[in-house]
């Protein structure tokens, strides 16, 4: 690949996306030439701006809320991961011309955690609270890292509990009602929930976070938000909110499309310095 390539990101809303700048930083880094765009889509046009955007040449998209579906219906083929995840944050050109639906949301977890933070998932009790999109986009990258066990929990409980079957096959996965953290301690606490996004947060018990448990929010933002507040308030042994992983998911598809695979500390510095400054 030479030139200007040009990639994207389909979104609704799309103004707030970091994309841009990320990959912008990354090709600068690793002297490419590119173009990346952010790109607000109407909520039910994403297969037609998406053929529009592959027939006109563009190299490769990201695809961000509330698309993930659309992607993983609108790509002609699918990595194993994005088939697990049942969603798709990255289409690619095949050297075929087919377009490859991949998902790079767990990886981008899972670096974050074990490469950035210098965390453990191996042999580790593991709870994730929450059993929507973003649960099922993370489980299979997660659970490669074998914890020791993976606890899934709910406000609906039944949507943990099909998780935790549909993933059996990988590890000993369970899942159901937030009652199911009962008297048990967890080494990592993943929070998935949409809830801190509105500055809500489930009850949770004190009592299940030991003094060397970590706490990820998959969330980020200016100011911690109400999961990781509750973390810090139990004496967590340390805290950690999703621009890490939002960086390097946006790396591993960097990698995808180029064959490069940036630095990312630089990165996350940068827009860490920029979102407090604002
Ligand atoms: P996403 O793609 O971000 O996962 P989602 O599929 O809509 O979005 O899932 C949102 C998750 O946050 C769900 O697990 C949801 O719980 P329910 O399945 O019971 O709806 C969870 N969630 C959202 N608001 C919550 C709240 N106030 N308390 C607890 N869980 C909440």
């Amino acid at each position: 690949m030479s030139g200007m390539d040009r990639y994207a990101v389909f979104g609704n809303p799309i103004k707030q996306s970091k994309s841009p700048v990320i990959h912008q930083a990354f090709a600068e880094q690793c002297g490419h030439q590119l173009r990346y765009r952010a790109v607000l889509v109407p909520v039910d046009g994403f297969a037609q701006a998406a053929r529009r955007f592959f027939d006109e040449g563009g190299a490769g998209l990201n695809v961000t809320v509330p698309f993930k579906r659309d992607a993983f219906r609108f790509a002609d083929r699918l990595t194993g991961r994005a088939q697990r995840a049942g969603a798709v944050n990255t289409l690619s050109r095949g050297e075929d011309g087919m377009i490859e639906g991949d998902n790079t949301d767990g990886i981008g977890l899972v670096r974050d955690m074990i490469v950035n933070l210098g965390w453990t998932v191996q042999g580790r009790r593991v709870l994730i609270l929450g059993a929507g999109g973003a649960t099922r986009g993370v489980l299979e990258p997660l659970l490669k890292e074998r914890p020791r066990e993976l606890l899934i929990v709910n406000r609906t409980a039944v949507k943990a509990q099909q998780l935790a079957t549909e993933f059996a096959d990988l590890a000993g996965v369970e899942g159901g009602a937030y009652s199911l953290i009962d008297a048990r301690e967890f080494d990592l606490v993943i929070n998935a929930t949409s809830a801190g996004l509105t500055g809500e947060m489930p009850e949770l018990p004190g009592s299940m976070l030991t003094e060397r448990s970590c706490c990820y929010d998959m969330v980020y933002g200016a100011e911690p938000t109400a999961f990781m507040r509750w973390a810090a308030h139990h004496a967590a042994w340390a805290v950690a909110d999703g621009l890490g992983m939002l960086v390097e998911q946006a790396a591993q598809s960097f990698y995808l499309w180029r064959k490069v695979r940036p630095e990312t500390r630089s990165v996350i510095n940068k827009l860490r310095d920029s979102m407090t400054a604002g």
